[in-house]
């Protein structure tokens, strides 16, 4: 990787970035579930309270190529008559020394102007609706420095919705008392839409540093044809003082400071939600204390460490160790599960589908966690086996998914959750439906699968509804007669495990059942969907292919050939024709398109897909999530390089050493690079919030790796690239660690020759469980 725009630090665990001038903003979430905080390497971003969308404490327009929406700081030198941002926005003054540090759970952003270094480390406190900035400056120049110090931010309260500013201004109201600055606001939308109610609570701003004066009022502080670049009371040094009612509120503090030769000062800002004065004074007094921020900054990184560390490895690919290790679960829990927040997208929602994928990392880290999640999605399951296909954490309202996959992802998440915890008891936990009524959680499943195997079409596979794992087919099934061989595919999996789920738990009649609907849709699927060389994607409403060789836009579909070897539906011979058709077709520089070649043109009959221009997301674009599938596809099928080949393509930290072309962050994961019918192929974009973290995650370690739960025990068969000689796992499994060695000494990819479990040889691949709460040493012999 370029120094020239960032680094990892040698154990991984923070990314350096070396400059401002980058393509994008390469920002971090800092979240505990409840407050939480966006930050980009210039101090961009914005903080919100539970939901992202219709809560937000500050204000931010998406904008990813200006990034001029922030919560910042202005230092002015009086002397010289001369201010500059310590982050280097908003006011854009070139900086001596700039370093962006983004970790796991906190931001420092370190810069030098004119002997003044400036450092500011940023998190959220594991339980307060708050966040924390300790400031350092220092003077390393000859003379003595006065320097005026100026917080910034605009108030918001509210929704994403509203941008009428001059009406919203109307509405708040603001006070300053005892260095505190305290606003709220008389009209909110995000509950229930109604017109009729206020924000439930008072937002602060404060700092250790005792305030000379502040400004309120967004008018007075920018002043007359200028911008936050140059706001007239930084320039002239001038506060209004602006309290109370009827203006946009900003949040303006100003602070003096004065540094010897050489002298070091720290305070701390602020900036919060609370239900009342007394309890934002409460918590005031306790983060106000250095000792108490420096603490809580600790916890908080022991927090991440201890969450993110309870399964490592150590390849001799630093870059997979890096992103296994902490990047790929973090990007997941911080960004998926605790704030459903990122830079490009501010989803705020819960989606069934989606954090049901991402519970796959939650599985990993906390058991307890896993399940609270897979609880919260069987409560929006309604007692029809429909589900909601999104909903509000606050108000618990959302959309129903007219998606016909969407209802699956729990009976998957439930059967991988047992695989890994061996606690069937879950399955008899009574959990309530989102409509009437409530029902074991085995039940759930059922109700789940029964609901699928009701919609099937004339050819006896699944419908496509109103588009099934890709949402930009809304178009294809509206009338209910499409029907979509991905989701075929996808069944005959869930059918054919939740079969073996239920002869585990002596349902021996159901199973069979399930078994006997697997095999049927098997046969289905194989009469119906082969297309010659590789398995067609379905069939439209009007009775035409989709993903077939006859298909002038969209030949080949990448989820239709990788799940036709990750579900087993496919006879050997097919599936890995499949596969290598899919390769030939659609692997690039970039990695593999979704499909080629992209939709040109608006097809009404296929649906929002055929809108995004060619090459982009879902139509044609790299999908990541699909990506992943693709490499466990082809470990499954053994072809080790292959997959390794993939993830190197698409790594972020690999496609970091071209940031000019990559463009999106190294340390995460992008939703979709550009695929080759786009202008821009090979741009990444939508980083962070995509469901592909988890699944890359599980590339590694279920399937390059091969270290898999299943419900006797872990099972090992790995499939790595064959330059890899040894490997050291730690794996966390019910209760006990597994310190697996993989020893490749001849240079294969896979064949496992033997296995030693703390000593003896086992017979057979699968690790016995011991259930003892101990350290268990496996080695693994590839021979
Ligand atoms: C996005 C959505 C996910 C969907 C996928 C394909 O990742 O969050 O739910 O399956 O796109 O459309």
């Amino acid at each position: 990787m370029k120094k020239r725009f960032g680094y990892f630090t040698d154990n991984g665990r923070e990314f350096v970035i070396t400059t401002y001038n980058l393509p994008r903003p390469w920002i971090n979430i800092l979240s505990n579930g409840r407050y939480g905080f966006l930050v980009s390497h210039t101090g961009g971003g914005f903080s919100w309270l539970i939901d992202c969308n219709l809560n937000r404490i500050t204000k931010w327009y998406q904008d990813v190529f200006r990034d001029m929406d922030g919560r910042y700081l202005y230092i002015k030198d009086i002397d010289k008559n001369e201010y500059w941002s310590p982050t280097y926005k908003p006011v854009m003054k070139k900086l001596d020394y700039y370093e962006c540090r983004h970790g796991l759970g906190y931001t420092v952003i370190k810069s030098r102007y004119r002997g003044i270094e400036t450092e500011i480390t940023y998190f959220v406190p594991r339980k307060e609706s708050m966040e924390i900035w300790i400031v350092r400056l220092k003077n390393m120049s000859k003379r003595k420095r006065n320097l005026e110090i100026y917080t910034f931010l605009e108030w918001w309260l509210g929704t994403i919705y509203d941008i009428d500013r001059q009406f919203h201004g109307l509405f708040y109201d603001l006070w300053v008392k005892d260095n505190i600055m305290f606003v709220t606001k008389y009209f909110w939308t995000g509950f229930d839409g109604s017109w009729n109610r206020s924000w439930n609570y008072i937002a602060f701003l404060t700092s250790s540093l005792k305030a000379i004066s502040f400004e309120g009022c967004r008018e007075k502080f920018i002043g007359e044809n200028r911008s936050i670049v140059n706001p007239e009371t930084v320039e002239k040094g001038e506060c209004y003082q602006t309290i109370g009612r009827g203006f946009e509120p900003v949040g303006v503090f100003k602070y003096f400071i004065t540094l010897n030769p050489g002298e070091e000062k720290r305070f701390t800002i602020l900036i919060g939600v609370g239900e009342n004065e007394d309890r934002i004074k409460k918590i005031v007094k306790k983060f106000i204390d250095f000792e108490n921020a420096f603490r809580e900054l600790k916890e908080v990184k022991k927090f991440w460490l201890d969450l993110l560390c309870k399964t490592t490895v150590e390849t001799p690919d630093k870059y997979v160790n890096y992103l296994v290790n902490y990047w790929y679960k973090y990007q997941t829990i911080s960004a998926r599960i605790l704030s459903r927040n990122a830079y490009y997208q501010q989803a705020a929602a819960y989606g069934f589908r989606d954090q049901l994928q991402d519970t796959l990392t939650l599985l990993l880290v906390d058991y307890g966690w896993a399940k609270r999640q897979i609880i919260e999605h069987a409560k929006h399951q309604f007692s029809d086996g429909g589900v909601m296909h999104w909903w509000h954490e606050h108000n618990d309202q959302g959309m129903i998914s007219r998606h016909s996959d969407t209802p699956l992802w729990l009976v998957f998440m439930v059967i991988n959750y047992i695989k890994e915890t061996g606690d069937y008891k879950f399955l008899e936990e009574i959990v309530p439906f989102y409509d009437k009524g409530e029902a074991s959680i085995f039940t759930h499943c059922e109700l789940a699968i029964k609901r699928v195997l009701k919609k099937f079409g004339e050819r006896g596979l699944p419908l496509f509804l109103s588009g099934d794992w890709n949402d930009g087919f809304n178009g294809v099934g509206i009338k209910g007669k499409a029907e979509s061989s991905w989701l075929a595919e996808f069944l005959y999996l869930i059918l054919n495990e939740f079969s073996t789920l239920c002869k585990i738990i002596g349902k021996d009649r159901k199973a069979v059942l399930y078994r006997n609907k697997a095999k049927r849709l098997r046969k289905n699927f194989n009469d119906k969907c082969w297309d010659g060389k590789w398995y067609l994607r379905g069939f439209t409403d009007e009775n035409t292919t989709i993903g077939s060789h006859k298909n002038k836009e969209g030949k080949i579909f990448l989820n239709a050939q990788s799940w036709a070897v990750i579900s087993g539906i496919a006879p050997r011979y097919k599936a890995r024709k499949a596969i290598i058709s899919a390769e030939k077709m659609l692997d690039t520089k970039y990695g593999p398109a979704l499909f080629l070649p992209a939709y040109k043109n608006p097809n009404e009959k296929l649906g929002y897909i055929s809108r995004y221009a060619p090459g982009t997301k879902e139509n044609a674009g790299i999908f990541m999530h699909a990506v992943t599938w693709m490499m466990i596809a082809e470990c499954i099928l053994g072809r080790a390089n292959k997959a390794y080949k993939i993830y190197i393509k698409t790594c972020p930290a690999y496609r970091g050493s071209d940031p000019n072309r990559s463009k999106t962050e190294p340390y995460v994961v992008s939703e979709w690079i550009a695929g080759p019918d786009s202008q821009f192929f090979g741009e990444g974009w939508n980083s962070w919030l995509t469901g592909s973290a988890a699944w890359s995650l599980r590339v590694v370690l279920d399937y390059i790796l091969g270290i898999k739960a299943t419900y006797d025990g872990l099972k090992i068969n790995p499939c790595i690239p064959r330059k890899w000689k040894k490997i050291n796992v730690k794996r966390y499994f019910r209760g006990s660690i597994y310190e697996i060695s993989i020893n490749n000494p001849h240079r294969l990819s896979r064949g496992i020759e033997r296995i030693i479990v703390d000593g003896k040889q086992i017979k057979g691949d699968i690790i016995p469980l011991f259930n003892d709460g101990k350290t268990h040493y496996v080695e693994v012999f590839i021979e």
